[in-house]
């Protein structure tokens, strides 16, 4: 008997992320050399509801490892959110005889490959594509890596001018509700204060650090603040501090957070996961997300991924206060 040549589709949603580029080429060479025929969704889940695709072959995706951004574009879908729209997705996934969909996405994202899951009978894997890293079952997402290392070239920077006039900086980093961009820059960049929405903080403590700081001789102060913690921003928290006499400048990184061509490690994870999502969902894999744990191969039901409670590194945090002046 004939066997049916499986037809795949991949679309990334969301805040796009460095290396979901490197995921998209892995996936395309991996489908393509297991005989899959492979199509790739304009603009996130809009691409499903609107029909928008490209056919994807090994040319396709060449010379984009190296690319920021993402060659399928991302986007937001209100569509997508309703009930109606999901069923419109299974719909148009069937009509178009897709066997397996991979989506590249942060919790959003696999939520509604979650959702859609449960109600269209193809085989749907996860890659974590975000650079948040907050997505349980796996150590770390596509695009974390680099955009910590865009932050600390940011906050090397910012060093200077601090060694040069005295004032705190407060350097703004994305996280959307999490604080492991905050950790990983904060203790990469030395920072004197990283404040995180897991952990309280209190700025009456840190303005008594500061004093201190300043009476031992320390000409700079940096704080890392991830994004959200504070109530009318991390501007107002600036404004907060030159009021007891502390002048302060932000740096809000923001988007830059999100651009440059991927470092290695996200290469690397991205490649790994993109070829392993192919070869689980030729073992019948559906529903999950692939990641890495320990820096072993896993996959995660997508449900686990946007629910459970993926916590900081509590040993980073311990061991912060022992390694500033
Ligand atoms: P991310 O995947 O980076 O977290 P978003 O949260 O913006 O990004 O989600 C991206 C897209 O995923 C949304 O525009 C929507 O189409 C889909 N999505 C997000 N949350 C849900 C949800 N709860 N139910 C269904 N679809 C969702
Ligand atoms: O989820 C990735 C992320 O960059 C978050 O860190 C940030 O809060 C959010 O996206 C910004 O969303 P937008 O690109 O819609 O401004």
């Amino acid at each position: 008997m004939v066997q049916k040549k499986l037809k795949a589709a991949i679309l990334t949603s969301g805040g796009d992320s460095p290396g979901m580029n490197a995921a998209i080429r892995a996936i395309v060479r991996a489908s393509l050399f297991h005989g899959f025929d492979i199509i790739g969704f304009l603009g996130g889940y809009s691409g499903i509801l609107d029909k928008k695709y490209v056919q994807l072959d090994t040319h396709f995706v060449g010379n984009i490892i190296q690319a920021g951004g993402t060659i399928l574009r991302c986007g937001r879908c209100k569509e997508f959110l309703e009930d109606e729209g999901q069923e419109k997705a299974a719909a148009n996934l069937t009509e178009l005889n897709i066997d397996v969909l991979f989506v590249i996405g942060g919790n959003g994202s696999l939520t509604g490959a979650y959702k859609l899951d449960k109600i269209w009978p193809g085989q749907i894997i996860g890659l974590p594509g975000t650079i948040d890293n907050d997505l349980a079952g796996t150590d770390h997402t596509i695009g974390f890596f680099t955009a910590i290392n865009t932050a600390l070239e940011a906050i090397d920077r910012i060093r200077d001018t601090a060694y040069a006039i005295y004032r705190i900086f407060i350097v703004e980093v994305m996280g959307r509700h999490s604080g492991f961009i905050a950790q990983s820059v904060g203790i990469g960049g030395g920072a004197d204060e990283i404040i995180m929405p897991e952990k309280p903080f209190d700025l009456n403590k840190i303005m008594t650090r500061i004093e201190r700081a300043k009476n031992r001789g320390q000409i700079s102060y940096i704080m890392v603040v991830a994004e959200g913690v504070y109530e009318g921003g991390t501007p107002a928290m600036a404004k907060k501090l030159s009021e007891y006499g502390h002048e302060s400048r932000v740096c809000v990184l923001g988007h830059t957070q999100r651009g440059g061509s991927p470092v290695a490690s996200d290469r690397i994870l991205a490649t790994r996961l993109g070829v392993y999502a192919v070869e689980s969902a030729l073992a019948g894999a559906d529903g999950v997300m692939v990641g890495t744990i320990n820096n072993q191969l896993v996959g995660t039901p997508l449900k686990e991924t946007f629910t459970a409670n993926k916590t900081i590194d509590e040993y980073l945090y311990d061991i912060h206060e022992k390694t500033v002046v």
